[in-house]
């Protein structure tokens, strides 16, 4: 089945191009049959496919078909592996193919920025830079299978408190710094199918009628061609989404969408061409997945089921390993605590569940590496009041054992799409039982399940070790086991920052917002980037993670090439990476760059590259990590553009955020963007740009020294010249001030800026 898109488009009347425009039921596009378009199916999502059978039914919420549940977002990030999220995105494409779905919905890329947000096991992480990495992975292995896939949600939705209607207000550098900066990654490199706006307001539109979004940054600047749907009910208002970029609304609202958009072509509100050029990125997308219908394929169910167990093993972040009680010496007896080890937590709820083809338990699976393991309940996963029956149980059964294994976590009803958290804390009843436990057994060994961020100091009071397993998918169990008992070295980092307290998070002042507003007053100082500005101490600081083995880095190089003009400007950071311990592992080699000197507010530090070395023991490698332009800039809100300034920059490398033992200073020349100055700008200003100075000093016939004069720029500095002028005085009055801003255009037009771009170390 294929059909040729101009001869569609130039066959199709104006009623079937206004139905194309929405879906024709909850998961399907619309066909137009008289002219061999058929209908493709797109469905969620990010870590496991949720195909409903036949053409599903009306909410879209109903039972779906058998699909491999692979680690969520959250945990798959914690790998810092593009390898690894580029296969698990083949095999989600396999999956859609054997499904003959044409379209997956994902991955979701919104990020982190409170540690409340309900959908943030569906996320990658709190920064952009590993978000658009691991994304990009994503999107490429899905897409090189045929499979289309929905970068989603475009943008700011950051939280499920009033999603539907709050209005995010978010300053445009923020914006491109943090909140956009994954999707343009995404966009620019590996070209998404379609990417799926959000449904909240950014900056007091919906994302659906936000031109800005849609069409002047997506797609102007950006570049991208392919097509945008709306989230499911995403539309307010279906003209001006039209008018603002979205080609696809879902589901439809079957005849009147259709019917608002045909009649407002008719009444020439909406200029014919501005449909067709909509409809015409429906026939594309649908052309790119009718090979998808025809296809008859099977999967590797158990080559899924391991990768899934594989990507849960390298999830894992291993916190603390006190006196190296792990891994389990096969001789230790083990009890294994938690109601979680017999019924796994290993997916949240909402649009991304995944009807898992088979289930692990830990019982089974610790059982299966280590021999016998002796089980007790602990807690009820759903209760937060205690349970003294279950509690006394655990507690003799962790008496009787050398180690103990404690899973515990957040209860389903806690992490789910449609609504956010209220506290970062455990359930009291698992604190609880935890402290019990390490009362009478101090070997404590504490697993997590959870898809955010929690407190954890009352977990550290009690535990020997530490493991964070995020939520693991279906094979989650078997690779917790893999990990507990050695079988794997883990090698997570941690994707996020886990902060003491949630009031030390900076968003804890404007989380979720209130009358339908969300203030984003932070700006940049998100995740890491705002525990470092306020020197807050931290539980444990992003890219953290623990190994069976050590690491070192040493032997720092940077080679600067490029120049800052024409946008090439790039630093290869090459470094030496050993393993010192005992058993192969691998490592996360982090690089950060820091502007100590700027004319505007910067993070500390920024994550810029990485890379992961698997390493046998005793063995070393050389690596290089390169960093281009973008590595060094920052988003001028003056000259609305990404702008290098000249300087000091620091290169910073090393295991994690707060631990970065290598660093280099270079120095980057770049051109200087003048601030074109006029008779409101300051005296400062006018005084601070050579040809402004020169002119000034021209004008009043003083001495030179005269304008360096700190008494002056201290008192009259902040006055714009024109205040002044009005003043009197030996000041330029207004007419000679007019004179010199032409004069001072006429000159800064004629010098052309050519300096030696190149920077040095
Ligand atoms: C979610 C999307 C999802 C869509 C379809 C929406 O409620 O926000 O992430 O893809 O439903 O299920």
């Amino acid at each position: 089945m294929s059909f040729d898109v101009d001869q569609v488009h130039a066959e199709l009347t104006l009623d079937e191009k206004a139905a194309l425009t929405s879906g024709s039921d909850f998961w399907w596009t619309y066909p137009v049959e008289r002219l061999g378009v058929p209908a493709i199916m797109v469905a969620d999502g990010p870590h496991g496919l949720r195909v409903q059978p036949g053409r599903g039914d009306h909410a879209g919420i109903g039972g779906s078909l058998p699909a491999t549940c692979f680690p969520t977002a959250s945990a798959i990030a914690s790998t810092w592996n593009p390898a690894l999220i580029r296969s698990i995105g083949e095999a989600l494409a396999q999956e859609a193919r054997a499904s003959r779905l044409s379209v997956i919905l994902g991955p979701g890329i919104n990020l982190k920025r409170s540690p409340l947000c309900g959908r943030n096991f569906e996320y990658f992480s709190e920064d952009p830079y590993l978000t658009g990495e691991l994304a990009v992975a994503m999107v490429d292995g899905i897409q090189s299978r045929g499979v289309g896939t929905s970068i989603k949600h475009f943008a700011a939705n950051n939280q499920e408190h009033d999603r539907l209607r709050v209005d995010a207000q978010v300053d445009e550098r923020t914006l491109r710094e943090i909140y956009l900066a994954a999707f343009e990654r995404v966009v620019t490199t590996a070209a998404p199918w379609t990417v799926m706006c959000a449904y909240n307001k950014v900056n007091g539109l919906s994302a659906s009628e936000n031109p800005w979004l849609l069409t002047s940054v997506l797609r102007d600047e950006w570049g991208f061609d392919g097509l945008v749907v709306s989230d499911w009910g995403a539309v307010y208002h279906r003209v001006p989404a039209l008018e603002a970029g979205l080609d696809l609304e879902m589901p439809p609202k079957l005849g009147r969408s259709p019917r608002e958009v045909a009649a407002a072509v008719r009444a020439g509100q909406v200029p014919k061409g501005l449909l067709d050029q909509r409809v015409r990125n429906v026939l594309e997308l649908v052309r790119k997945g009718t090979p998808t219908l025809d296809i008859d394929e099977d999967f590797d169910v158990a080559g899924h089921h391991a990768l899934a167990r594989r990507a849960a093993a390298e999830s894992v972040v291993l916190l603390q390993n006190t006196n190296r009680l792990l891994p389990l010496r096969p001789e230790t007896s083990v009890a294994l605590i938690g109601e979680f080890a017999r019924t796994p937590r290993y997916q949240g709820a909402g649009s991304s569940e995944v009807n898992p083809i088979r289930i692990e338990n830990l019982i089974d699976e610790l059982t299966a590496l280590h021999g016998d393991v002796q089980f007790a309940a602990g807690f009820d996963i759903d209760e937060e009041s205690d349970d003294d029956a279950l509690l006394n149980e655990a507690v003799a059964t962790a008496q009787a054992a050398d180690t103990v294994v404690m899973v515990i976590g957040l209860p389903g009803s806690y992490e789910t799409e449609g609504l956010d958290r209220s506290h970062m804390r455990l359930p009291a009843n698992q604190l609880a039982a935890l402290a019990a436990i390490a009362d009478v057994n101090p070997n404590l060994v504490v697993v997590l399940v959870n898809g955010a961020t929690v407190e954890l100091d009352p977990v550290l009071e009690h535990s020997a070790a530490l493991v964070e397993a995020w939520l693991g998918g279906q094979a989650a169990a078997g690779g917790i086991a893999d990990v507990l008992t050695g079988q794997v070295n883990p090698s997570g980092r941690l994707a996020e920052t886990f902060p003491h307290r949630l009031e030390d998070n900076s968003s804890y002042l404007n989380f979720p917002g209130d009358s339908h507003v969300v203030r984003y007053g932070e700006g940049l100082y998100v995740g890491y980037r705002g525990y470092d500005k306020c020197n807050q101490d931290v539980t444990f600081p992003f890219g953290f993670g623990l190994s069976y083995t050590t690491f070192e880095v040493d032997d720092l190089v940077i080679e600067l090439t490029g120049r800052v003009g024409d946008g090439s400007l790039a630093a290869a950071v090459s470094v030496s990476v050993a393993n010192t311990g005992g058993v192969a592992g691998a490592h996360v080699v982090q690089v950060y760059v820091r502007d100590p000197e700027s004319s505007v507010h910067r993070p500390v530090r920024e994550l810029k590259g990485f890379t992961r070395v698997e390493l046998q023991p005793g063995e070393s490698r050389r690596i290089q990590i390169d960093l281009d332009q973008r590595a060094f800039s920052f988003w001028s809100e003056v000259h609305n553009q990404w702008v290098v300034e000249e300087g000091e920059f620091v290169i910073e490398v090393g295991h994690h955020s707060r631990d970065l033992p290598l660093a280099t200073t270079v120095f980057v020349t770049a051109p200087s963007l003048r601030l074109p100055l006029t008779a409101d700008s300051t005296l400062a200003e006018w005084i601070a740009d050579p040809i402004g100075r020169e002119l000034l000093i021209e004008a009043a016939d003083a001495p030179p020294e005269t304008l360096q004069d700190p008494d002056l720029v201290r008192v009259a500095g902040t006055m714009p010249m024109a205040t002044i002028a009005a003043f009197g005085g030996g000041a330029p009055d207004h007419e000679t001030l007019g004179r010199l801003v032409a004069v001072w255009q006429e000159r800064s037009a004629a010098e052309k800026d050519d300096p030696l771009d190149m920077g040095t170390c």
